[in-house]
């Protein structure tokens, strides 16, 4: 059957994942009134048309089913420049050797000593602002720490840590133009390039070395598998500690019982971080559909894309109860802000790690502060939801 003669794919609610007016003002805002306004699963026709699920259960039946929900194309339009991220791009069974060579070094035991440095970089960062009294928290914080981190965990000299962060804001800029992406990919594979080289001819006791020297299904990884799962680390482990970290601050900005909670407790912020994961997850994952399907009632064909809004699962009024209402006093907490299936993230135990260690320092150092609105604060769209800027204010 030719694309003109297909049936029409409905239902149809129009709704832009990457430009929506509502979105860019407040991404969950838009995101909980789709929840209660449009169907279950519904058709877009914005960039080309594709499914978006719109329940929990949908969003979870996507994840779990890598064998009927693809992602090797893990764009929305498709995007053919998009360089290959291992192990995120590989479907089963060739997903499986790559995830279970990168898993000794992402598991909480190989995670715990970072803890000491990651406090260290955290004090230094919130050392720097202490004294004014305000701070844009996404340019003076939230986007430095997870650099630093990913930088000593790979291997990186420390050296490069301005030129590294420049590149890092300048690639997730929502304003960058696709060229201006491709070209700041270009410069950030050059970099990963380089330390896997310099790797490769004298190793080292670094992640990098380590990944190098491993092993899959028997042999070792070639130099583009170095450099795709390279880059995958990087797309997946600075911005979103980033992201989090931001989503997080602006909910206790407007929290004071909550803030005085985590002053007065501070065993309760573990709990802290998953409540914030779960009431304020920002990606929406984008996969292809492999066969025709039914799901929620809609008729999905092979080839289709469909993506995956995963506040949806944490917002699931079966899983949890009173879904909008933030609370360290949960027995569970059930989400997919780290996604769900054989892709969930690898870094959960480092990204946990570093919002638990800011969260403390913050409210030792800190305590109580504020949001002092300035216009800028909107959403960045897409498949990584993001805050722009966060000023905050507190006493010095
Ligand atoms: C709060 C911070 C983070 C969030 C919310 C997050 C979220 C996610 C999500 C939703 C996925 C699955 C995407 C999909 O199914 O298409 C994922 C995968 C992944 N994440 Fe994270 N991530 C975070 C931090 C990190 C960090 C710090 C690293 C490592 C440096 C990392 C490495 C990865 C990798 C390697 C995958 C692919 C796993 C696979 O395909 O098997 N992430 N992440």
């Amino acid at each position: 059957m030719t694309e003109s003669q297909a049936p029409a794919r409905s239902p149809i609610h129009e709704f832009d994942y990457i430009a929506d007016p509502g979105l860019l003002a407040d991404c969950h805002a838009r995101y909980w009134e789709l929840k209660t306004t449009a169907p279950p699963v519904f058709w877009t026709n914005a960039h080309g048309g594709h499914w978006v699920c719109n329940t929990g259960a949908a969003v979870t039946q996507v994840l779990r089913h890598p064998e009927k929900f693809s992602s090797r194309i893990l764009s929305i339009p498709p995007n053919p420049n998009q360089p290959m991220m291992i192990p995120e791009m590989l479907d089963p069974p060739e997903h499986r050797p790559y995830r279970q060579m990168l898993r000794p070094f992402f598991e909480s035991k190989a995670i715990a000593p970072l803890e000491a440095r990651v406090s260290e970089w955290t004090d230094e960062l919130l050392g720097a602002v202490i004294d004014r009294g305000e701070c844009d928290f996404m340019a003076d914080i939230a986007s430095k720490l997870p650099v630093a981190v990913f930088m000593e965990l790979f291997g990186f000299p420390m050296e490069k840590f301005t030129e590294f962060r420049q590149l890092v804001v300048d690639f997730f800029n929502a304003r960058a133009s696709a060229e201006e992406r491709h070209r700041l990919a270009q410069i950030i594979l050059g970099h990963l390039a380089e330390l896997f080289q310099a790797r490769m001819a004298e190793p080292r006791d670094d992640m990098v070395s380590k990944i190098i020297a491993s092993d899959i299904d028997g042999r070792k990884p070639t130099f583009d598998e170095l450099m795709s799962i390279g880059f995958l680390m990087f797309l997946a482990g600075l911005d979103t500690v980033a992201n989090a970290m931001c989503f997080g601050m602006r909910h206790l900005a407007h929290d004071e019982k909550l803030r005085q909670r985590a002053i007065d407790d501070p065993a309760v912020i573990p709990n802290l971080v998953e409540e914030l994961l779960r009431r304020y997850a920002f990606v929406a994952t984008p996969r292809y559909v492999v066969e025709d399907i039914e799901l929620e009632g809609a008729l999905l064909r092979a080839g289709d894309s469909i993506l995956a809004p995963l506040p949806l699962v944490g917002w699931d009024e079966g899983l949890t109860e009173d879904p909008r209402t933030v609370s360290v006093e949960r027995q569970f907490y059930r989400h997919a802000a780290f996604g769900s299936g054989i892709h969930t993230c690898l870094g959960l135990h480092l990204a946990r790690l570093e919002l638990v260690v800011f969260y403390r320092a913050w409210f030792a150092k800190i305590g109580h502060f504020r949001q002092i609105e300035q216009g800028d604060e909107t959403c960045r769209g897409g498949s990584v939801m993001a805050l722009e800027h966060l000023h905050l204010a507190w006493n010095a």
